[in-house]
């Protein structure tokens, strides 16, 4: 249904942007990935390459991993399930995944590596977890309000305390103290680096502040696995979450990786086939370790692709994966300043410590529209919203979201360039197409482009599927 339509403006003309010697790190990429020359069609005719700034929602696969997956197929079959000969293969395949994924994270020995869906799913999972005792729980989960809703959601339903963060990293981990010498907190929840700025949190000193005050921590790593090194024994961080589609394994699977003890304790996550020592008609044994929570017949293939994907980021020359992010966000940050009516967003006013995201507005433009537009007559794919994290975009001011462009391994330079030169254009002669609100979003008018043919619904007509995830 259409609610709004925001006319083109007639004209316009090429773009420019500047390009100088400390970017030439990231004219290429650091990584083969799939999908890296597909061409997007544009509203007003022609193709362009597809330009992806969508890595924080979803990374695309390394073409490591994807070749690995095609390695790998003709041998699947059940897990744990199965003496034949590719039964036993894809167990010790799954099997091995869980050592792979311990020594990218820099796990301790007798940490659980269990896999789940996601990240949502491996926090949902924690919260199962935390200790009571006489059916109570012992304590509080204590969190920010910068958190995506997966690191807040599944601690509502439980004891806790939320604290509103500081214009200052400094100032707020003052406020965290602050609760945290209150008492009674059983669990620090917090992101490793924000999905909707990129900040990065000090992830070593807010274990050692939750250990100072007897808490344990859960570091929300979905955005800063694929960006940096994580040594959760050095670090001392006692449990971690993150995802495969995130970190160029995009088949399925998640991970939580913690001490033992709760998890061992805590209700399974799904209970079914596998997760039993014991069952009797009415009553049952749990198993501990991580079959406890990974009911039912596992996804061998996500894991064994995310286990893949560590190894490939892992091995990574730490000083040329920084060069080459920083080289892309510098010139991002920098450009969309040079911008006039362009504001780029931060939580925290005391840290340059980010990873490869960049989230800003353009002034008189919804942000929606403005993706639409980058989409349409670019080719330029971004997320905008609020991004999961609704508090946080309330509190910055932003109660009708941003744009976020995210990037990494697979990105280059031209990426955003490409966005830069969208919106100085826009700024310059403003759209050149009309656009209406269909379903919720805005979409391009009289859009006769088509998807390929396998790919039933063609983009900005009543058959598309509407954005719930804002
Ligand atoms: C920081 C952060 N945490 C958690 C999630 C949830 O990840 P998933 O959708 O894979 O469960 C996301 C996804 O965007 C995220 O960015």
């Amino acid at each position: 249904m259409t609610t709004a339509t925001f006319p083109a403006n007639p004209g316009t003309a090429p773009a420019t942007t500047r390009l100088d010697e400390r970017f030439s790190v990231a004219r290429r990429p650091l990584s083969a990935v799939t999908g890296a020359e597909i061409q997007a069609p544009l509203i007003q005719g022609g193709h362009v390459r597809y330009a992806n700034l969508d890595y924080g929602a979803s990374a695309p696969a390394l073409s490591v991993v994807s070749a690995y997956l095609n390695e790998i197929l003709p041998y699947y079959a059940s897990v744990h399930r199965g003496a034949g000969y590719a039964s036993q293969i894809s167990t010790s395949v799954y099997e091995n995944a869980r050592n792979i994924v311990r020594g990218f994270v820099g796990g301790r020995p007798d940490d659980s590596v269990i896999f789940t869906r996601n990240t949502t799913d491996s926090l949902n999972l924690l919260a199962g977890c935390l200790p009571v005792a006489d059916g109570r729980h012992t304590g509080e989960v204590l969190y920010l309000d910068i958190e995506h809703h997966a690191n807040l959601l599944p601690w509502q339903g439980v004891p806790h305390r939320s604290v509103v963060a500081a214009p200052t990293l400094k100032a707020t981990l003052e406020s965290l103290r602050i609760e945290l010498r209150q008492g009674d907190i059983s669990l620090l929840a917090v992101t490793g680096a924000s999905n909707v700025t990129g900040e990065i949190l000090p992830i070593r000193e807010l274990a050692a502040l939750a250990h100072e005050y007897g808490a344990r921590i859960v570091v929300d790593a979905a955005q800063l696995a694929p960006h940096r090194r994580i040594d959760i024994a050095a670090d001392d961080v006692d449990y971690l979450a993150f995802s495969g589609h995130k970190l160029y394994a995009p088949f399925g699977s998640g991970v939580l990786v913690g001490r033992p003890d709760w998890l061992d304790a805590g209700t399974p996550h799904l209970a079914g086939g596998g997760a039993v020592r014991e069952a009797r008609l009415d009553s049952v044994s749990w198993a501990t370790g991580p079959a406890r929570h990974e009911g039912g017949s596992p996804n061998v293939l996500g894991a064994a692709t995310l286990a893949r994907a560590t190894q490939v980021i892992g091995a990574l020359d730490q000083e040329l994966w920084h060069a080459h992010e920083t080289a892309i966000r510098s010139f991002l940050v920098e450009g969309l300043q040079r911008i006039d009516g362009v504001t780029v967003h931060q939580i925290f006013s005391d840290t340059n410590d980010t990873i490869g995201v960049v989230n800003f507005s353009v002034a008189g433009y919804d942000a929606g529209l403005v993706a639409a537009y980058l989409s349409a007559e670019h080719g330029v794919g971004l997320r905008d919203g609020r991004f999961c994290a609704h508090p946080l975009l309330k509190r910055l001011g932003l109660p009708s979201g941003s744009l976020r462009a995210s990037f990494g391994v697979g990105s280059r330079l031209e990426d955003a360039q490409r966005l830069l030169a969208g919106i100085e254009e826009l700024r310059r002669t403003g759209l050149g197409w009309d656009y209406v609100v269909d379903a919720g979003r805005w979409v391009p008018a009289n859009d006769t482009r088509s998807y390929p043919e396998w790919a039933p619904n063609t983009p900005g007509t009543a058959g598309a599927a509407p954005c719930t995830d804002d």
